[in-house]
């Protein structure tokens, strides 16, 4: 990993904000999942433009071979937007396609741009994480507006030796579709195309299920990647877990043994952004300093699918 970027857009929602229109609270929303606002993208403004703003920054002067987009609210249901992120970012006939694995996105992208550059197809990949969901939700549902918020954060992957700060993996990568409808939207692609229930075209969690399994699957997936790895627990400066819910994360961080300030936590500020959330929490991470050169760190994510997985790097100096 050589470089870093991120976009948020300008609104900023607070919970209070929230309140106004739906039956919540700013204190049940902090208390219940740590957050306190979150960005919202201003109408017309999408994961593509989120994408390319994220994108320029990690490239800087530099090019790429090839990108990876992770997202699950692509512009469009067809075609996949990477390749419109691609040209904007003047990028020419760069290899292009997007991964959607929801929330678990960024890790499953970051194995493909890693799987990629050991297969000797691409030098260097630009791997973003980016979501609009507050284009999926129902404005009118209190049990997700408050959750969520739009971002997007991008990396740069270059080959390199497995031995250098910033090289990625090993990987573990899972998924259960019989939960599927834990967390979904139901209608509007291929099986149900239209409903005449809006609900059916919105997301809809079963958020205490959800919350169950992202604890077990994110701290059984941890021990796996360590293990693989051959790193105690203890090895872990900092733990970069999908910022779903301060609980989830601080739970997390607790069945593995990790002590309270290895976490590395942003979700007070952004909510839960998706396949955007983790090189979120890295940017910030980097920006108070809790994130330097040398720490080791565990990235792992769980989402919709349902999906999960993590991998590990030392923190490399960016370029
Ligand atoms: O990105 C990966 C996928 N997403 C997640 O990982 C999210 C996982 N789930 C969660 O983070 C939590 O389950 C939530 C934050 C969504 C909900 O927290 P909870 O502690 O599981 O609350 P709950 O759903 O059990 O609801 C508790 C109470 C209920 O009222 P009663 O039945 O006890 O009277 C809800 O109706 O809180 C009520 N409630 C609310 N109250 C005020 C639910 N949403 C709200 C709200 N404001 N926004």
């Amino acid at each position: 990993m050589t470089a870093l970027g991120r976009a948020l857009p300008e609104r900023v929602v607070t919970n209070d904000e929230l309140a106004q229109t739906l039956d919540t609270s700013d204190e049940w929303i902090r208390t219940r999942t740590g957050i306190r606002e979150r960005r919202m993208a201003a109408p017309g403004e999408s994961t593509v433009d989120l994408a390319v703003a994220a994108g320029r920054e990690a490239l800087g002067d530099s090019s790429v071979d090839a990108v990876v987009l992770a997202t699950s609210t692509a512009d469009q249901l067809c075609p996949a937007s990477a390749p419109q992120v691609a040209a904007r970012l003047g990028l020419g006939t760069a290899a292009a396609f997007d991964v959607n694995a929801v929330c678990s996105g960024f890790v499953y992208a970051l194995a493909t741009a890693q799987g990629f550059i050991a297969g000797g197809i691409a030098n260097r990949v630009l791997v973003i994480g980016a979501d609009v969901f507050t284009s999926l939700v129902d404005p009118t549902d209190r049990t997700t507006v408050p959750i969520f918020g739009d971002g997007a954060g991008a990396v740069v992957l270059r080959a390199g030796d497995s031995d250098e700060p910033g090289a990625i993996g090993p990987f573990d990568l899972h998924s259960e579709g019989e939960l599927a409808d834990l967390l979904w939207v139901e209608a509007g692609g291929s099986k149900h195309r239209f409903s005449e229930d809006q609900r059916d075209h919105h997301l809809v969690m079963q958020g205490t299920a959800v919350f169950r399994h992202a604890c077990a699957r994110m701290a059984e997936s941890s021990r796996a990647v360590l293990e693989q790895a051959g790193w105690m627990v203890g090895d872990v400066d900092r733990f970069v877990g999908h910022q779903a819910n301060i609980r989830i994360l601080q739970a997390t961080a607790k069945h593995l043994g990790l002590p309270a300030d290895a976490v590395v936590a942003n979700i007070d500020r952004v909510g839960n952004t998706s396949a955007a959330s983790i090189p979120l929490a890295l940017a910030d991470a980097v920006d108070d300093g809790t994130l330097v050169p040398g720490h080791r760190v565990l990235l792992t994510a769980f989402g919709a699918g349902l999906t999960w997985g993590s991998t590990l790097l030392t923190w490399p100096e960016l370029g």
